[in-house]
């Protein structure tokens, strides 16, 4: 599995797994250690969890399983995400439905993911959504602190648009506070991202992208589904003519754009994980990426 460097600090596999879902497996936590190691040896060690996945539980879960085996933390990356405040908020203090970029609350969080995670740092921090109340000089202040205190050794943003991202990049100038990573919604079935020029502006300033939700969370195996059914016409001969699953070709698919694109997965089969792993051994031809891409956009390129 290669390895992506974030900074000079962190390398993140290139392939990353994500928690999640992590609730809905219902695993023991010596099963979700299982997972891990299961992970681990095939190069996936890079580990993606929000403060708010599985109504603030999933940090724990992956907590109590790596508790099994601490020797595991130094052979994994973290990130976490904060900025989302959920109405479920175990905390007393924090109520409501919004976007919270404040020091206050940045730190609060990255506390808490620590204390969940079992861990005492985050291999990366993100700042799950953009808000339109975001104060990047705010943003700037908490990283700072985090970064002194040995509990931030990268950072980036999710879901955040161009002008979004300069706002903030502007702003975070030394070497372990530059955005070096926005997380987006990216596959064969969502194309905004490519579309509106996002991983362009990403790859101009070396910003790596992981894509969530890269088998657009299912979706793509649903062929009730008319666009689902349209890519995986495709798809599927694709798969048969290289010798590996749907899965592979749509990695082949994100792994053929020139940014580098770290497929998040959210898959709990390790199987799908090996029929993943495997598709990136795939070099699809120019004109098969593009027969993916029109046939998600419904019609021809111009
Ligand atoms: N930054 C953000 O705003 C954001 C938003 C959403 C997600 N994320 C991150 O991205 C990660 C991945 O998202 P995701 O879970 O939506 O990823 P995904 O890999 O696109 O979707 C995973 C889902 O697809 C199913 N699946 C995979 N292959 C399949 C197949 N061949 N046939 C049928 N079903 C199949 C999986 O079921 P099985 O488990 O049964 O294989 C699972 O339910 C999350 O865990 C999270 O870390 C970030």
């Amino acid at each position: 599995m290669d390895k992506v460097k974030i900074n000079q600090y962190v390398s993140f596999s290139k392939v990353i797994q994500g928690f999640w879902r992590a609730q809905d497996w219902q695993w023991t936590p010596q099963q979700l250690n299982r997972y891990i190691n299961e992970l681990v040896e095939r190069g996936i060690t890079t580990m993606d969890h929000a403060d708010i996945y599985g109504s603030y539980t999933c940090e724990g879960i992956f907590g109590e399983a790596l508790k099994l085996s601490p020797q595991l933390r130094n052979q994994i990356e973290i990130v976490t995400k904060c900025g989302i405040v959920l109405p479920s908020s175990p905390d007393q203090t924090i109520s409501g439905h919004r976007y919270d970029h404040s020091k206050a609350h940045i730190q609060h969080s990255v506390d808490r993911s620590l204390q969940q995670l079992n861990v005492d740092h985050l291999d990366s921090l993100l700042i799950h959504r953009p808000s339109p109340l975001m104060d990047p000089h705010e943003v700037t202040e908490a990283l700072k602190t985090l970064v002194s205190e040995g509990k931030v050794k990268s950072f980036g943003v999710s879901n955040f648009n161009k002008s979004q991202y300069d706002l903030l990049s502007k702003c975070l100038v030394c070497d372990k506070l530059h955005i070096t990573i926005n997380q987006l919604e990216v596959s064969p079935y969502t194309l905004d991202a490519i579309e509106n020029g996002n991983i362009n502006h990403m790859y101009k300033d070396d910003v790596k992208i992981m894509s969530w939700s890269p088998m657009a969370g299912g979706k793509l195996f649903d062929l009730a589904d008319e666009k689902a059914a349209r890519i995986m016409a495709i798809v599927s001969p694709l798969a048969q003519k290289y010798n590996v699953t749907s899965n592979g070709i749509i990695m082949a698919w994100l792994d053929k754009h020139p940014a580098t694109i770290m497929p998040v997965l959210g898959t709990h089969k390790i199987e799908r994980i090996d029929q993943a792993i495997e598709g990136l051994k795939v070099t699809l031809t120019d004109q098969e990426w593009f027969d993916i891409y029109t046939a998600s956009l419904g019609h021809d390129i111009p």
